[in-house]
């Protein structure tokens, strides 16, 4: 962290059974602290969302989504999710991992804008745990 960075303290509700897992990566990374930890976590976020914003051009790949089966209205939210995106999804694939967590991957074919805009929607989603997109450009 650079010198001239003004620092804010934030406060965070977070299930125990998250801060506990993050705890124990920390712990395995050998953190010096928790708040290190978080920033490194945001960086990576906002890495993430940078990396995002280069999807452009006719593209085809795949979402890996991972969520919870036992949040309310979460699996018909996602089913008309992806009726509204029709025309981007290929094909879907879903496992039951546990009786309360679903994968599904998700093959999509369109412009990197589209498929941006789908995978962000599925990750905003109450209940949804994590959110990949990976594409490659149809013309290179
Ligand atoms: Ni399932």
């Amino acid at each position: 962290m650079t010198m001239d960075d003004d620092l804010s303290r934030i406060g965070v509700s977070l299930p125990k059974t998250l801060l506990d897992r993050f705890d124990e990566i920390l712990n395995y990374r050998g953190y010096s602290s928790r708040s290190e930890g978080i920033r490194d976590a945001i960086r990576t976020y906002i890495t993430y969302y940078k990396w995002m914003s280069d999807v452009k051009g006719e593209r085809e790949g795949v979402i890996t989504m991972v969520y919870d089966h036992d949040q309310r209205n979460l699996l018909t939210t996602i089913t008309d999710i992806e009726h509204e995106h029709h025309n981007t999804i290929k094909a879907s694939i879903h496992s039951h991992v546990t009786p309360n967590r679903c994968l599904e991957v998700i093959l999509i074919h369109g412009d990197g804008s589209q498929l941006k805009a789908l995978a962000e929607r599925l990750m905003a989603q109450k209940g949804v745990k994590s959110v990949k997109l990976n594409t490659i450009p149809i013309d290179t």
